[in-house]
């Protein structure tokens, strides 16, 4: 039996898929590559000695997806498949709801009706709203989303945990990321924005290595130690191996689960500069800028619970997020391309 890996060509899922096929598993990819290339999973071949079968295809063809489920070929499904620009989403909320949630209900329902009960869905930190307050904890209410791409993340939580309490069958987990960064330690995959990178580390590795000037640092007001915005970032390898946690969960679970991986704690985007400058062995120039619209100050998780329950937690700090990020970037100026 294969776990099916929607959007399993892009960053997080292609890292994912290694880690799956590294360990044994069978994996089945479906994606439209439309912001991946078929490379990565070619090299993610070349580096686990496997091949991942891909389907290029989108998660809304019905026919596709009742088609590839009825050969009863697919125990598991992890939904990264989406859209995730939060600028964009502002300006085209129609295709992110239609994305990443008609897209959604659409897998939901084919999954349903060929038996397939265990989901692992890509959600966000972002879930949490502008007024939570940090550490991030599970317990906390969620909503007051500020773009519509979050508010598409809110918007699968609420109907999987309908679907869950609807079919006792069907077990779904919602993993909230904070901000996934890093690239496998080969440097053979990583992350590849397509255009201006709108995250902060493609950005400031896109500096360093001289496809952009500077870097812009969004607000220097914040109230935080050194006035600059405050995040959780995970190592993407830490990230991908609490997917292959989750998945084991699944079958002991019951109903609908959302856990946090993050790292636990903070980092401003000064120090971020600093530490990729060390990796780098180069300073890097900065310029700071106005405050993003839609930032908030500072955030960070309370990762305990992924801990408790998934026996989850990172094992990569900043160095190594910042040396594997230089490798790839160094080995890949232009990406996949
Ligand atoms: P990505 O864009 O690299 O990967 C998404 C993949 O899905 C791409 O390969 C794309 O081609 C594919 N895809 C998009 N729409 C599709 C469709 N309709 N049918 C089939 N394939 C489709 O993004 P990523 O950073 O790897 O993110 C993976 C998931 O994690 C997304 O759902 C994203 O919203 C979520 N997430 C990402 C971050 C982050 O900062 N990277 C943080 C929190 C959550
Ligand atoms: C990090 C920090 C910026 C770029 C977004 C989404 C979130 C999740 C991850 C998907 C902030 C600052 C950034 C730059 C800067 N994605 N910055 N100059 O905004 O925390 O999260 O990506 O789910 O939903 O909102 O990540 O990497 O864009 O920013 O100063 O050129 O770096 O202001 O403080 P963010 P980011």
């Amino acid at each position: 039996m294969a776990v099916l890996v929607t959007g399993g060509a892009g960053y997080i899922g292609s890292h994912t898929v290694l880690a799956l096929l590294a360990r044994g598993d069978e994996v089945v990819v479906l994606d439209n590559l439309s912001n991946a290339s078929a490379e990565s999973l070619r090299r993610v071949a070349r580096l686990s000695g496997k091949a991942p079968r891909l389907i290029e295809g989108d998660i809304r063809d019905r026919q596709r997806l009742r088609d590839l489920l009825a050969t009863g070929a697919i125990q598991s499904v992890i939904h990264f498949a989406g859209l995730k620009a939060v600028g964009e989403s502002t300006r085209e909320p129609l295709a992110y709801y239609q994305n990443n949630v008609s897209g959604t209900l659409v897998l939901l329902e084919e999954m349903r009706r060929a038996g397939v009960s265990q989901l692992i869905f890509s959600s966000s930190a972002t879930v949490y709203g502008a007024q939570a307050s940090v550490p991030y904890v599970e317990t906390a209410a969620i909503g007051g989303t500020t773009s519509p791409y979050g508010t598409s993340k809110l918007m699968v939580e609420q109907i999987l945990r309908d679907a869950a309490r609807a079919d006792s069958r069907f077990t779904a987990i919602a993993l909230r990321y904070f901000n996934p960064v890093g690239a496998h330690p080969s440097g053979e995959i990583g992350e590849d924005p397509h255009g201006i990178p709108n995250n902060l580390l493609p950005y400031i590795a896109q500096v360093a290595v001289g496809r952009l000037p500077a870097l812009g640092v969004f607000g220097n007001d914040y109230d935080t130690p050194d006035g600059t915005g405050v995040r959780d970032y995970i190592h993407v390898m830490d990230l991908a191996e609490g997917h292959l946690k989750a998945l084991d969960a699944l079958p002991r679970q019951a109903g609908y689960r959302a856990y946090n991986l993050g790292a636990g704690r903070g980092y401003s985007v000064l120090e971020m500069v600093r530490a990729f400058e060390q990796a780098c062995g180069q300073s890097l120039p900065v310029t700071i800028k106005a405050r993003r619209d839609g930032d908030l100050a500072a955030f960070w998780a309370d990762a305990s619970l992924a801990d408790r329950e998934l026996d989850w937690r990172v094992s990569r700090g900043l160095a190594e997020m910042m040396a594997d990020t230089w490798r790839w970037q160094q080995n890949n100026p232009h990406g996949y391309r």
